[in-house]
């Protein structure tokens, strides 16, 4: 029986750790775990383009400042992948308010604010897919 369960998922070191020159120690973090990172990009989006990949959130009364805020500077966008790569993810970045993530986490360790939390990751396989053809879909 083959219980592999081989996962990709979208990850995006955002503007403040990429400010802070963080983005190979993060990615250091995420090769420990026993992430590959299959594809990666440094890039800047625009405004537009944040508003779309974020549109889940488009009622909420925090998305413009996070759309103005994710396309405000370099980013770095990676395929990640390995077994249960979604939820590996999201337990290596800990919760969203860095004041609530736990010790070893990328948020406890870099996050500034629940702005400003250093990293972005998919929240389910499904949105994975959508969130990697969002970025890498040529
Ligand atoms: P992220 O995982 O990129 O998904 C949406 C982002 O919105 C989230 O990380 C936070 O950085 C940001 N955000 C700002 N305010 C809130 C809030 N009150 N609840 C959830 N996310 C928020």
């Amino acid at each position: 029986m083959n219980m592999s369960n081989t996962e990709q998922t979208l990850s995006i070191i955002k503007p403040d750790a990429v400010e802070r020159n963080l983005d190979n120690e993060i990615k250091e973090m995420f090769k420990n775990k026993g992430f590959s990172i299959v594809k990666e990009k440094k890039i800047q989006i625009e405004k537009s383009e944040a508003e779309k990949f974020y549109k889940v959130h488009e009622t909420k009364p925090f998305y413009n400042d996070l759309c103005a805020y994710l396309s405000s500077g370099p980013i770095v966008v990676m395929t990640l992948e390995k077994e249960n790569a979604v939820l590996g993810n999201r337990e290596l970045m800990g919760a969203t308010n860095p004041n609530d993530a736990e010790e070893g986490t990328i948020r406890k360790r870099y996050g500034i604010s629940i702005d400003k939390n250093s990293v972005h990751g998919s929240d389910s396989v499904e949105n994975a897919k959508i969130e990697i053809d969002f970025f890498f879909k040529d």
